[in-house]
């Protein structure tokens, strides 16, 4: 899954995963990202609630919450304006659709893409629920948008982007449907030094994601070359137990290895990311 050796093979994957997830959810427990799709279920969905800022999100029905996938927070960063159009890359259940939705108000509009048919179908679901007029969900991939050139204030997202076997793609997107000056503001897997394969997979039993997840200074790059400015990225260090339980699924010795190393827990992180479409 390497960003600088795009390949489709992993999207087939990546859409199963997703797929089982949304078709086995129900709303009474928590999906769990990063488990197996039919695995039980865990105190996932408290850890990610917690992640946001915004107390909007105990507003939101298990419906939407329980399904959420994310690894962060990109509201908070985002500071959304009423009358704003937001764009949401892999909107999932539509946790951050919905939240945006209520900042942008009547007079702005939502659009949530992701290309798992029956996460969208969820994500519809909720919105009936929720009667959020100002919210659609497009089926689609975030390499190829279905999005118009320069229609977009802010584009959010949440954990998604390290899925893609094309990211510098990803960006060259989100910038050609940004407005000019419009904002980017992502929550994503990133790592930040060496990190054992072995780490790396055991670790994407918690979010999905850390097997594909770029190196900071590459994640910088792609950004920058797609043409951003004022690029900020802050790291979100993930909680000591769950790099703890990460290592502990390890053979031994590359247990005894890795648990040596006090620099794990800031190898991986969830990271703040904002960025700038110029004027
Ligand atoms: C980890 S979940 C995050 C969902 C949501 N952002 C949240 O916070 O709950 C990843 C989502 O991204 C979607 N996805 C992954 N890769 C994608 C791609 N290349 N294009 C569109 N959607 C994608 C998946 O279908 C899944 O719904």
């Amino acid at each position: 899954m390497s960003a600088q050796n795009p390949s489709e093979d992993v999207r087939p994957y990546v859409r199963g995963h997703y797929g089982k997830i949304a078709e086995n959810f129900a709303s009474e427990s928590a999906a769990n990202c990063c488990s197996p799709a039919n695995s039980s279920r865990s105190n996932s969905e408290s850890r990610r609630i917690q992640l946001y800022e915004t107390s909007d999100v105990n507003l939101l029905p298990a419906e939407v919450t329980g399904l959420s996938l994310g690894c962060g927070d990109p509201i908070t960063p985002a500071e959304l304006l009423p009358g704003q159009t937001v764009l949401d890359l892999g909107s999932g259940g539509g946790i951050d659709c919905f939240l945006a939705a209520r900042q942008v108000g009547p007079s702005g509009y939502v659009i949530g893409v992701d290309m798992t048919p029956s996460m969208l179908e969820k994500a519809r679901l909720n919105k009936s629920k929720l009667n959020a007029d100002n919210v659609e969900f497009r089926l689609g991939e975030i390499e190829h948008l279905p999005v118009a050139d320069a229609s977009v204030d802010v584009i959010i997202s949440n954990c998604v982007i390290n899925l893609s076997p094309d990211k510098p793609q990803v960006m060259r997107e989100s910038y050609r449907v940004l407005k000019p000056g419009g904002k980017l503001a992502v929550s994503d897997m990133v790592i930040d030094g060496p990190l054992p394969e072995e780490v790396k997979s055991s670790l994407s039993e918690w979010a999905g994601c850390v097997a594909g997840a770029p190196d900071k200074q590459e994640y910088i790059r792609f950004i920058q070359e797609a043409g951003f400015i004022d690029i900020q990225l802050t790291p979100v260090y993930l909680p000591r137990e769950t790099v703890d339980e990460a290592v502990k699924s390890l053979d031994t010795a590359l247990q005894q290895e890795v648990a040596a190393d006090e620099n794990l827990y800031q190898t991986v992180f969830s990271a703040r990311l904002t960025a700038r479409k110029p004027d």
